[in-house]
């Protein structure tokens, strides 16, 4: 068997075009486009390579950009106010704090003084809980991605068995609900795990988002399974690998993700769809 590509470049190119064209209806109609803020706190060289990404993305589609730089040394305080801001003006629909933050900054914090309605991220507690409960809201970006590259398969996969690897809060443990609430039964291992070949072995859906290359072997897939690769890493030479072995892993797969091209775009055009969505739902009055 050789695996169908799943492509995320053209999924979420598509998806893009879809809200470019909402945001030109908006603007026939005499509407504001959407806005967005970013808070880029310091000089982490990785973080301003995403802003740089999701600065080009909201250009393409339209959207209000406000793009903030404050300095590292930036007091908790000082950032708290910032978001008070954000939160009251009318123009910005969501507010997205980059992460990692320094040191000093407590970042539940900061991310509980996002308004729940303006939390594009899916971080706050807020929507964590609603999609807990099964009535989900601003969803985590990457998970939402995900579940469309799956969808985009065309595969039913209420029932299936499905095993996701790493359990951090912005991916793993949101993956593993998203994939709860449609109808899978779901195994999540993490670095306590004592066998995690097992379960991988037996799913239908592997959702790898570790960050450690080749950690999931292509002999370990079952036949068929849908395979999807959140990881990323550069490597030595520069080269992006994920934590899956690619090529033996597309030998098995029905469907796999490639890295990259796989769900980093889809990471990005969720953000863009969930701008849209708070708009639509919250401050479109
Ligand atoms: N840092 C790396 N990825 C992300 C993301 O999706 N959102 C935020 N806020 N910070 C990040």
């Amino acid at each position: 068997m050789t695996a169908t590509i799943i492509d995320g470049n053209a999924l979420s190119a598509s998806i893009r075009e879809n809200i470019r064209a909402k945001v030109g209806l908006l603007q026939q109609a005499g509407k504001r486009p959407p806005g967005l803020a970013i808070i880029l706190v310091g000089t982490d060289e990785a973080s301003h390579v995403y802003v740089r990404g999701k600065r080009r993305d909201c250009a393409q589609v339209g959207f209000k950009l406000d793009a903030r730089y404050p300095d590292a040394s930036i007091t908790q305080d000082d950032l708290l106010a910032m978001i008070s801001e954000l939160n009251e003006d009318q123009s910005i629909d969501g507010i997205l704090v980059q992460l990692p933050l320094p040191d000093h900054i407590d970042n539940l914090a900061i991310i509980e003084a996002i308004h729940p309605d303006k939390d594009v991220d899916g971080f706050h507690p807020y929507n964590v809980g609603r999609l807990v409960l099964r009535h989900p809201g601003l969803r985590p970006c990457t998970p939402m991605g995900v579940m469309r590259l799956i969808r985009h398969t065309g595969v039913k996969i209420r029932g299936m068995d499905a095993t996701v690897i790493g359990v951090s809060n912005h991916v793993g443990r949101p993956m593993g609900l998203e994939l709860l609430l449609a109808g899978c039964t779901v195994a999540a291992t993490h670095k306590f795990t004592s066998n995690t070949q097992k379960h991988v072995e037996g799913a239908d859906i592997v959702v790898s988002a570790v960050g450690i290359p080749g950690l999931i072997k292509g002999e370990w897939i079952k036949p068929g399974a849908i395979v999807i690769d959140v990881g990323l890493t550069r490597g030595k030479n520069g080269k992006l690998h994920g934590d899956v072995e690619f090529e033996s892993a597309s030998k098995r797969a029905g469907w796999i993700t490639p890295v990259p091209g796989g769900v980093g775009p889809m990471t990005r055009v969720s953000m863009l769809e969930n701008t849209l969505y708070a708009m639509e739902t919250f401050h479109s009055k």
